[in-house]
């Protein structure tokens, strides 16, 4: 079904954010932002993304913002307002992975707080600026074969992970810091039910990105380890992670709120 408003991608200069971010302009969306920390590849993926847009009059802008600060978040939503107009669909991926392997006695709690900082209070700097920005947005409708139906004023998409709903084991720093991200989620999502912006949550398991190659290249062994352990015998690949995102942010999920969607093969 036709998205073909204004996307947000935070954290679009790599992986699950890269590929959510392409899949926006490959399918119709007018005007794709592509959001990160790492600027140059924010700015390379939104050049190309012109090339793969089907949108006619398409446009696409890069931005630099940090997650953990929320005046940059605030920054980064307002310019996308003032160029577009309108935010329609964002999708919250900027991410860190666990940087070390420690039982929960002998955590480092500078790790923990950089984790916190980004995965937790970075959704939570999202969804706030995203949410004052949308919320009062003149909501949009769609014909259906029962009848003329309101998809509200957009759509707000959380990258968690399988992490925000099942532990691990020496992962204390990357679990707390999903499960709390989940937590501001499942708030958000309750407290604008009357103001029909929706807000779900995908939790992948370990997708193909260059965040999980780089735990691997340090652990060559692990690879077919995670493949044999995957009910569909493999991990996922980036875009599979931004179909489903895609989805959710499609009239397609207009009555999906508040969800947590697991992208996983069945784990
Ligand atoms: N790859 C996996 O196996 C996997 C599994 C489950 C969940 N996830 C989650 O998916 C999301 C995307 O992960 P990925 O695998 O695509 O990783 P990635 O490293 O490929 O991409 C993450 C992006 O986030 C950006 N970023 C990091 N800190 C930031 C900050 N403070 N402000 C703005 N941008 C920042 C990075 O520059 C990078 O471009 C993350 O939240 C991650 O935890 C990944």
């Amino acid at each position: 079904m036709d998205v073909n408003g204004v996307a947000l991608v935070v954290g679009a200069g790599s992986g699950i954010g890269l590929e959510t971010a392409l899949t926006f302009a490959e399918r119709g969306a007018r005007a794709v932002a592509f959001a990160d920390l790492a600027l140059d590849t924010a700015s390379a993926a939104s050049e190309k993304s012109k090339s793969i847009a089907t949108a006619k009059d398409y446009e696409t802008i890069a931005i630099a913002v940090d997650v953990r600060d929320r005046a940059s978040v605030k920054s980064m939503v307002e310019e996308v307002k003032k160029r577009f107009g309108r935010l329609d669909y964002a999708v919250n991926s900027a991410g860190l992975p666990r940087q070390t392997s420690a039982k929960t006695q002998d955590v480092d709690e500078t790790e923990y707080d950089l984790l916190h900082d980004t995965n937790t209070r970075g959704i939570l700097h999202c969804l706030q600026e995203e949410i004052i920005a949308m919320k009062d947005q003149e909501p949009l409708y769609v014909e259906g074969r029962s009848g003329r139906r309101s998809v509200g004023p957009g759509s707000i998409i959380n990258v968690t992970s399988l992490s925000a709903v099942t532990a691990t084991a020496e992962s204390v720093t990357y679990v707390a810091s999903k499960f709390a991200a989940r937590g501001i989620v499942k708030c958000a999502a309750l407290e604008n039910r009357h103001t029909g912006l929706r807000i779900n949550e995908v939790c992948p398991g370990f997708t193909d990105t260059p965040m999980l190659r780089r735990g691997l290249d340090a652990q060559p062994d692990i690879g077919e380890i995670i493949n044999r352990s995957m009910p569909l015998g493999r991990i996922a690949m980036p875009e599979e992670v931004a179909n489903v995102i895609h989805f959710l942010a499609s009239p397609g999920a207009s009555f999906v709120n508040g969800h947590s969607l697991v992208i996983d093969s069945g784990v």
